[in-house]
């Protein structure tokens, strides 16, 4: 692919984007969903966490995606989730969404259920789409209990009733996550999945979980509001989901009619999403573009990409060529809250946005993971405080504070 100097076609990523449900976005740069692990431990927003949503706000992006909310209290993905489950936190919920909306973005909470992958280890027995433990190393990972249909009943309610209360609170809309392994994402895995009622053998049944979802979310939030997807454009797992039959489940999203899907990649047995399987700059821009220009030529559907994507030069050029209608950044937003403003305002094309060092624990991905959530924990606590861009030099430092904060929280969250 011949990358252009972003120079002549820095409009491309300053043009609003009218999304279906009639909510315009005033720009191409969203901030993609990062676990903030800063709910108080009732799982309510804190003030913290309102305050790092004011500096992101006041940093350009036409769209903040939160962190993951945790539907249901009894299952989450990190210690100090957000967790919304009834009215209790409106109030906290509406000051979050204006803090990240005052001057102008579009917030859009993320809402998740963990599934097999719930927190331990004190944490009660895990829930699955069937009784099977994930094959991958960690302390906190067990068989978990299937889902009877009943159970999976309630599960759809609590989707609807967490996004139903977010867009009570002043929210744009929602993303449900069905990716990275977590429930629906392990519905949509033959792996993960072996069940063999109606959510489980065929292709059709492993996604009716998630079309389920999507319509119950949309029946409740209305047609003015955003349902946005997060989906897999593969589980990079042999036998996982896989690419051709990720794209039948966007399609389906697509007429089942969602905003906007964002595509990402990998799970806990294979963590493609942070790019940890990669190595230059090209091709991580490019993971999961190939997918993106296969759904382009066959749907309309607005996309967005995230996952390693670093020069405004390749921004634009994916951007021009509209094979995606909107670039997801993550880590570049925990080292330096304002890059979307820099990117509207034109830096260099070809320079790469900075985001955490590599912190490399050979052959230890579980590992190499946490010290990532670590880090990026401290950071969004330093952004809370007004530090406007966190040097890699005291990486180090911050990740002795962190591994023991993230810790501690861990071990008060029960
Ligand atoms: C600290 C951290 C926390 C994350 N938490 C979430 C999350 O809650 N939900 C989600 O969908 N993705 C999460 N991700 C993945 C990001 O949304 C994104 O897909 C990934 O970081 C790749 O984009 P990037 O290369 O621009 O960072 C997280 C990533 C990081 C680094």
């Amino acid at each position: 692919m011949s990358l252009t100097n972003g120079a002549s076609s820095s409009t491309a990523i300053d043009s609003p984007l009218l999304l279906p449900c009639g909510i315009t976005v005033p720009n191409r740069v969203a901030k993609a969903a990062m676990s903030e692990q800063l709910g108080e431990r009732s799982g309510a927003p804190s003030q913290t966490l309102t305050r790092l949503y004011s500096e992101w706000g006041r940093g350009g992006a036409g769209m903040l995606i939160t962190g993951n909310v945790m539907i249901d209290r009894r299952g989450y993905v990190e210690p100090r989730n957000v967790i919304i489950e009834d009215e209790r936190h409106l109030e906290a919920l509406g000051n979050w969404s204006r803090a990240g909306s005052r001057a102008g973005a579009v917030m859009v909470m993320q809402i998740n259920h963990p599934g097999r992958v719930a927190v331990g280890p004190l944490q009660r027995r895990p829930v699955g789409p069937s009784a099977l433990r994930p094959q991958a190393p960690g302390f906190n990972l067990r068989r978990p209990r299937e889902l009877s249909v009943a159970d999976i009943t309630d599960l759809r309610r609590r989707f609807t009733r967490t996004a139903e209360l977010a867009v009570a609170a002043g929210f744009a809309g929602v993303q449900i996550h069905a990716a990275h392994g977590y429930l629906l994402s392990q519905f949509l895995s033959p792996i993960a999945n072996q069940r063999s009622d109606h959510y489980g053998g065929s292709p059709e049944n492993r996604r009716r979980l998630l079309l389920e979802v999507v319509a119950d979310v949309r029946a409740a939030i209305g047609p003015g509001a955003i349902v946005s997807v997060k989906l897999n454009s593969a589980d990079f797992q042999a036998g996982g989901l896989d690419e051709a039959e990720s794209l039948d489940v966007a399609l389906a999203l697509d007429r089942a009619g969602i905003d906007l899907l964002e595509i990402s990649g990998g799970n806990y047995e294979a963590p493609a999403m942070t790019g940890v399987v990669t190595d230059s700059t090209r091709e991580r821009e490019a993971y999961f573009l190939r997918y993106a220009q296969e759904l382009r030529s066959r749907s309309l559907l607005p996309l967005m990409l995230t996952g390693g994507v670093r020069t405004l030069a390749f921004m634009n050029e994916v951007l021009d060529r509209g094979a995606v209608d909107v670039i997801g950044l993550g880590r570049p937003f925990a080292v330096r809250p304002n890059v979307a403003a820099d990117l509207l305002t034109g830096i260099d094309a070809a320079r790469e946005l900075p985001a955490a060092p590599r912190i490399p624990v050979p052959g230890a991905d579980p590992l190499n993971s946490y010290l990532q959530l670590a880090w990026h924990a401290a950071n969004f606590r330093r952004i809370a405080s007004g530090v406007q861009q966190v040097r890699a030099r005291g990486a180090l430092r911050t990740l002795a504070t962190a591994g023991t904060t993230v810790t501690a929280r861990a071990l008060t969250q029960f």
